[in-house]
Parts: structure tokens; C-alpha cells; sequence
């Protein structure tokens, strides 16, 4: 199988997940190319990843048939502003930034196939859980193109660009709440008398083995959960505590809160994009 060749701009920690996972995918070091703007940086890439990284905006995206921008949010513009006179119709720009809608990388771009992704740091191991939506210019090539890049590291979802701050809520941040929930069970067990090492392997085993049987089970969380609550229990005991201390209702207002926090991103995003495209 060829793969497409991709230029990742941003060798920062999502670029490097996503370098190291298509190489693990199988792609040939040759077919990539990573961006840094500090020679420090793209010399650490280098050495870890065993791609090339180089600081010329230029040659990075010139003739890659996908381009990845995996810069932050703030310094999209500027490298929108570098690469914008070499990016041709027949490539795929794929923004990986968090909450910068696709209009931002239209306007700048004409008549380029844009997806917009929102991936999760569990790409790291092959986990990860991307949803992306396509631009008007975005074929089904482009989309079969940009699908088979993120798909390198993880699931992926289509949909639509009104969905991703929910998406951003949901599984982009998602990460985060499991690795709270991680610590908050640790202390516990450790409060009650587990050694360190032990609270530990306890929380991370059954976080996996959880996940991994809701993952491959016909069940819902519903009907898996039932199945370990006996009545009178102790899970029927631990989960009258969490029902009656609201958790159901705050992992709703936090789920809540980050995409309102993904939404006025997004407006500042444009907001950005407009006063850069002035000057
Ligand atoms: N990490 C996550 O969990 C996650 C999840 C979903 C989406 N994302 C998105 O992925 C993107 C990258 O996030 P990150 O966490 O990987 O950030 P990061 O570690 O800061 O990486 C960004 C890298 O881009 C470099 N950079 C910025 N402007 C550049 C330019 N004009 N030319 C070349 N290099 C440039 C930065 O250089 P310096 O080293 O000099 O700063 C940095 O190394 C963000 O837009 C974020 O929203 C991240």
C-alpha cells in the first residue's frame, strides 16, 4: 500500500504522537516531514522520531499530499500566513487545533480541501479517539485521505463541524476526567489502607479491564454496570454515594462547561483570523 505523504507542522506533543504513530503505522520516514521554528526543537524530533524536521514552512508543506497543523490555536494565523502561497488545490490541510473552525483555514486558503479534526493524547498508544468533518472543498478522497491519517492512531468519526465542541467536551478533554477519576480512587484506596504500589495497580487494571470489556461487550455502561450491583452490595452501596453526592449531574456541567469554553475559543479564533486577514 502507498501512503500519502504528510508534513506535520507543529513538532510539538500532538505532532509527535501522530509522526510516531504513522511510522508505527507503517509509513516510511521518507513520506514524512515535521515542522519546528526552534532548531532545538526540531533537532529533539529528529532524534526521537527519526524524521526529518526542518524550519522552512516552505519545504515542509510544498507538494505533501495531506498537511497537518499542529500548531496551538493562537499561532495557526501566523502559519497559515507562511505556507499559504505554497499550498495547492490537490492537498489536504488537516487542523488538528483545538476549537479554530474550518472557515478560518477557507478564508485563507482558496479552494483547499480542509478537515478539521479534534484527536486525544491516547493516540499515543494507538487509543486515540478522533472525530473530524470536512470542508466545502473536502471530496471524498480528501476525506478518505485525511481518515486514513488519523485512523493511524486510534477510531475515527465523521461529523459535523457543529458537533466538534461537544466533541472537544466529550473525548478531547475526556482523557483528563478518567485521569482525575484515577487519582481520586488511588487516594482512596491508599485512605484505606492499601500500600502506594498497590492503590495504583488496583485503579489502572480496572480502569483498562473496564474500558476494554465495555469496549468489546454487546452490553451498555447501563447494563454492565447493573450486572456488578447486587442489591444491597457494596457497589450498590458505593453508587448510592456518588448518585446522592450529584455526580451524574456535575460530570454534566463539567461535559457542559468545556464545550461553552470550546465555543467562545472558537469565536476568538475567528475573531483572530478577521483582524489577521485585515493587516
Ligand atoms: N495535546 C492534546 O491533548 C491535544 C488534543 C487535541 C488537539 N490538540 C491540538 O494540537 C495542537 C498542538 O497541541 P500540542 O499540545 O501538541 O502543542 P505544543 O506541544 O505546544 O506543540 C506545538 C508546536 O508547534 C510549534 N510551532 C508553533 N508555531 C509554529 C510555526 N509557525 N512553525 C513551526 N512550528 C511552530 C511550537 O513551537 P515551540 O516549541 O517553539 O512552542 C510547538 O513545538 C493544538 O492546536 C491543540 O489544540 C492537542
Amino acid at each position: 500500500m502507498t501512503h500519502p505523504t504528510v508534513a506535520i507542522l507543529g513538532a510539538g506533543s500532538m505532532g509527535e504522537i501522530l509522526a510516531e504513530g504513522l511510522l508505527r503505522a507503517g509509513w516510511e520516514p521518507a513520506n514524512l516531514i515535521l515542522l519546528a521554528r526552534r532548531e532545538e526543537r526540531a533537532r529533539e524530533a529528529e532524534r526521537r522520531t527519526a524524521i526529518e524536521a526542518t524550519l522552512d514552512p516552505v519545504a515542509a508543506a510544498t507538494g505533501r499530499d495531506v498537511v497537518v497543523i499542529a500548531v496551538k490555536p493562537k499561532d495557526v494565523d501566523h502559519l497559515l500566513s507562511q505556507i499559504k502561497h505554497v499550498i495547492t488545490p490537490g492537498q489536504v490541510v488537516l487542523s488538528l487545533a483545538a476549537g479554530v473552525p474550518m472557515a478560518v483555514f477557507e478564508s485563507a486558503l482558496d479552494d483547499v480541501a480542509v478537515v478539521r479534526a479534534m484527536p486525544n493524547t491516547p493516540a499515543a498508544v494507538d487509543e486515540g479517539m478522533t472525530a473530524y468533518c470536512g470542508g466545502v472543498h473536502a471530496d471524498d478522497d480528501a476525506l478518505a485521505l485525511a481518515d486514513m491519517v488519523l485512523s493511524a492512531v486510534g477510531e475515527t468519526i465523521r461529523l459535523s463541524e457543529d458537533l466538534l465542541d461537544a466533541v472537544t467536551a466529550v473525548s478531547g478533554s475526556g482523557p483528563a476526567y478518567v485521569f482525575l477519576l484515577a487519582e481520586a480512587l488511588t487516594e482512596a484506596a491508599i485512605r484505606e489502607g492499601l500500600p502506594h504500589h498497590a492503590a495504583e495497580k488496583l485503579v489502572i487494571q480496572t480502569l483498562r479491564g473496564a474500558g476494554a470489556l465495555l469496549s468489546v461487550s454487546d452490553k451498555s455502561a447501563f447494563r454492565l454496570r447493573a450486572e456488578v450491583t447486587s442489591p444491597g452490595g457494596t457497589t450498590a452501596a458505593a453508587l448510592h454515594t456518588l448518585e446522592d453526592g450529584g455526580f451524574r449531574a456535575l460530570l454534566e456541567r463539567a461535559v457542559q462547561s468545556a464545550a461553552q469554553r470550546s465555543k467562545e475559543l472558537g469565536a476568538i479564533a475567528l475573531e483572530r483570523s478577521g483582524e489577521s486577514n485585515k493587516n
